[in-house]
């Protein structure tokens, strides 16, 4: 299905609304509709189950979306964080440069300067590809948001770009409140913002959004002391390594440990939380085919970062990341040490050594990108007797409603029964009731938001209180007591 009919299904069903629409909408944001925030909360608490909660040595922080402004030039998003813009001469439209030679030269361009994009373009003789007119030289162009701040504009400072900086701005505070040990992660959910030139493909590309990340601290001298690496050493990965980037782009599968092994991730601690991620979407349903682990190679890496792997997703519009895990060294706190003059190191008490720690692996990845890709992948449309079924097959933890419950007609006392189990049901679950229409319409319309069961209430209900519990993706329909179905709920979610 094309990104643009997806928006649209996305529309119809109360998941996803173009922002200010009334108004002809605002290109890069988007809003959430009952059901999307139902799922985009589901993707957010399964996350920090999965990052902090399942964890004895990862704490989680809530931060400022503004900062002060010296935080990025620390960080060096103020001299790094670009992007490269040419503007047709003829039209005025203003495109990424890296991505129409990617589109048209069919190959990967990014990390190219701009100097080498211009020359790419001129040579090719790219045009512009709205209206043919002549595309100008290639700039860079700073994708933070600047913003005034107080009243009379004081001074200036910036919408955080990534919400990375506020962990290391507050590592200080975290160690000595919480009283950490190394190995230990901090991580957070929040806004983020980038003006990206050309946001694209629905929620992929936004210019508003929120983030998912995690910093892991490690003692560098132990980046691979890892004792949880039992947990997805044995994980067989769809692989593609810098090294085949360079040649025929042969994906390999090939178990985590392997990966260690033949010295292609270089620590433990960074293997262990590529694993982690890559299982989580995995464990949530996202057919396997479609997921794949690919090394940065050395020109795109960014500039704090000594190497990364992005979990990648085949999207209709290709293979794209959806997670990046990078280590990023010492390089975020020993910046703020420097510009802050604050110490950012820590004390190992055993060994009496004093060191700025170094973050082994930094998994990040963005909500509505996450959002995106399980409803993508769930997405079906399925022929029945001559007609069209579409069908969420979210996992059902991420499902936005765990069932629907319907009397089968709105008469006879039937409506009654069924709000007495739905009030009940309701006190454990998120459940939808629904009495009207025919119970083929009620069905289609919880199969396209992608609720795992519908429980139907009929006749035979009043004499023997059992109901009919209808599965989504089988179809299959169970005959159970009424005393049963907070267990029957609870064993299809979280079994
Ligand atoms: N702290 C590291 C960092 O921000 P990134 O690769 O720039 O790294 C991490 O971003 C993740 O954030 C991406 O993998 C993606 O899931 C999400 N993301 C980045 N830019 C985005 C955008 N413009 N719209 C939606 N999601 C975005």
């Amino acid at each position: 299905m094309k990104i643009d009919d997806f928006a649209s299904y996305c529309k119809r069903r109360g998941i996803i609304f173009p922002s200010s629409e009334i108004y002809g909408g605002i290109s890069g944001f988007y809003d959430y509709g009952p059901i999307g925030i139902e799922i985009k909360n589901n993707i957010r608490q399964l996350w920090w189950k999965s990052m902090v909660t399942d964890h004895d040595n990862v704490v989680g922080i809530d931060g400022s979306v503004i900062t002060h402004p010296k935080v990025w030039e620390a960080s060096g998003h103020v001299d790094n964080f670009v992007d490269y813009l040419t503007e047709c001469k003829k039209c005025r439209s203003k495109v990424r440069a890296d991505h129409l030679v990617e589109d048209v030269l069919k190959k990967p361009a990014d990390g190219l300067s701009a100097d080498e994009l211009d020359k790419l373009i001129k040579k090719n003789k790219i045009k512009c590809q709205s209206c043919k007119g002549e595309l100008g030289d290639v700039s860079e162009f700073n994708l933070m948001f600047r913003t005034p701040v107080g009243p009379e504009g004081d001074y200036s400072s910036f919408l955080r770009p990534e919400t990375a900086q506020v962990i290391f701005t507050n590592f200080s505070n975290v160690l000595d409140t919480c009283r950490m040990k190394l190995p230990f992660g901090i991580a957070q959910i929040g806004k983020a913002f980038r003006n990206e030139i050309s946001p694209r493909n629905f929620l992929f590309r936004l210019r508003e959004f929120e983030q998912m990340e995690m910093e892991f601290f490690v003692d560098p001298e132990k980046k691979s002391d890892c004792p949880e690496m039992g947990l997805v050493e044995d994980l067989r990965a769809n692989v593609l390594t810098a090294k085949e980037q360079g040649g025929k782009h042969k994906i390999i599968k090939i178990k985590i440990k392997d990966l260690l092994k033949k010295k292609i991730i270089k620590s433990k601690w960074h293997a262990y939380w590529i694993g982690r991620r890559y299982k989580w979407f995995l464990d949530l349903g996202i057919n396997s085919d479609k997921l794949r682990l690919r090394e940065h190679v050395d020109t795109e890496l960014s500039h704090y970062s000594s190497a990364t792997w992005d979990i990648e997703y085949e999207y209709d519009f290709g293979w794209k990341e959806l997670e990046g895990i990078a280590d990023r060294t010492d390089f975020d706190l020993k910046q703020h040490e420097k510009h802050s003059k604050n110490k950012m190191q820590y004390f190992d008490e055993e060994t009496q050594r004093r060191f700025i720690p170094h973050v082994a692996a930094e998994p990040s990845v963005g909500v509505d990108r996450a959002f995106l890709t399980f409803l993508i992948d769930a997405y079906s449309e399925e022929k029945v007797k001559g007609e069209t079924r579409i069908v969420l097959k979210l996992h059902p933890k991420l499902a936005a409603y765990k069932a629907a419950v319907f009397p089968l007609v709105k008469k006879d006392g039937l409506p009654e029964k069924a709000l007495n189990i739905y009030n009940d049901l309701k006190e454990c679950f998120p459940v939808f009731y629904d009495q009207s229409g025919s119970i083929g319409r009620r069905y289609r319309r919880m199969d396209e938001i992608g609720t795992p069961l519908c429980i139907t209430i009929d006749y035979d209900s009043k004499n023997d209180d059992t109901v009919t519990v209808r599965d989504r993706d089988s179809l299959k329909q169970d005959r159970i007591k009424i005393s049963e179905i907070k267990n029957y709920i609870w064993e299809k979610v979280w079994n």
